[in-house]
């Protein structure tokens, strides 16, 4: 079983993460969660408080707020939790942040992982937002950036949405993209954007462990 960190980002499809949470758990593995203060918007934190599994921004900067300074030797968390995780999956990932990893900003806990990542370990992206967004040159642009990163080579830009994602999957070793579906999204649009189901993306993390030969 694995050392899964769950990233976790202001999509209103952070709904799902507590069923995320769950079903990992559930198939065995250890979950940690680490959300950006946008998705805590979305479920409540304090039911993983308690338990100790989730990491906040705040949790980056112990004592700050109380005028504590960083002592040589101090933990540092992002780091941590790269070296802790066996794969790092980011869902739902939302246009804010897919932008962030494509190009290197790292402002945020979740952000610093992924700048941190040691890249031959397995990646999960789960996009949801809303069908414009998600169907805006910048989404495509982010993506094939992110698979040219992940070792994918060059991916043309003219390939349809699912076309584009299974030449991103079939070509990056280390990297799986779940594709968002179609559906009613919360705005009260319908079309493709909405977090693929919660097991779609669990099975994707099976996937990776088992190519990873992860036990
Ligand atoms: C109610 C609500 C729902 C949102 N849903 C989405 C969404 O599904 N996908 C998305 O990309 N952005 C969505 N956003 C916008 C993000 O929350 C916003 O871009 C935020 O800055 C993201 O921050 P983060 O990437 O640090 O989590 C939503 C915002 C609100 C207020």
């Amino acid at each position: 079983m694995a050392n899964v960190l769950l990233g976790a980002t202001g999509s209103v499809a952070a709904v799902r993460v507590p069923a995320l949470f769950d079903s990992l758990t559930a198939a065995g593995h250890s979950v940690k969660i680490v959300a950006t203060t946008a998705a805590t918007y979305f479920f409540d934190p304090t039911e993983f408080r308690a338990s100790a599994v989730l990491v906040l921004d705040e949790n980056e900067w112990p004592g700050r707020e109380a005028g504590e300074r960083y002592h040589r030797g101090d933990s540092v968390l992002h780091i941590e939790l790269r070296k802790w995780a066996d794969i790092f999956v980011i869902a739902p990932l939302d246009a804010n942040t897919l932008a962030k990893l494509a190009v290197g900003l790292c402002d945020n806990c979740l952000t610093c992982v992924w700048r941190a990542w040691d890249v031959a370990r397995p990646v999960v992206l789960a996009p949801a937002m809303n069908t414009l967004m998600w169907q805006h040159s910048f989404t495509r642009r982010h993506l094939r950036s992110i698979a040219a990163d992940a070792g994918a080579g060059h991916i043309p830009a003219h390939l349809a949405d699912d076309a584009l994602i299974q030449q991103i999957n079939d070509r990056s070793p280390t990297l799986r993209v779940v594709a968002p579906v179609s559906k009613q999204l919360a705005c009260g649009d319908v079309g493709v954007g909405a977090l693929a189901e919660v097991a779609d993306v669990v099975n994707a993390i099976q996937f990776m462990l088992g190519r990873a030969q992860v036990a």
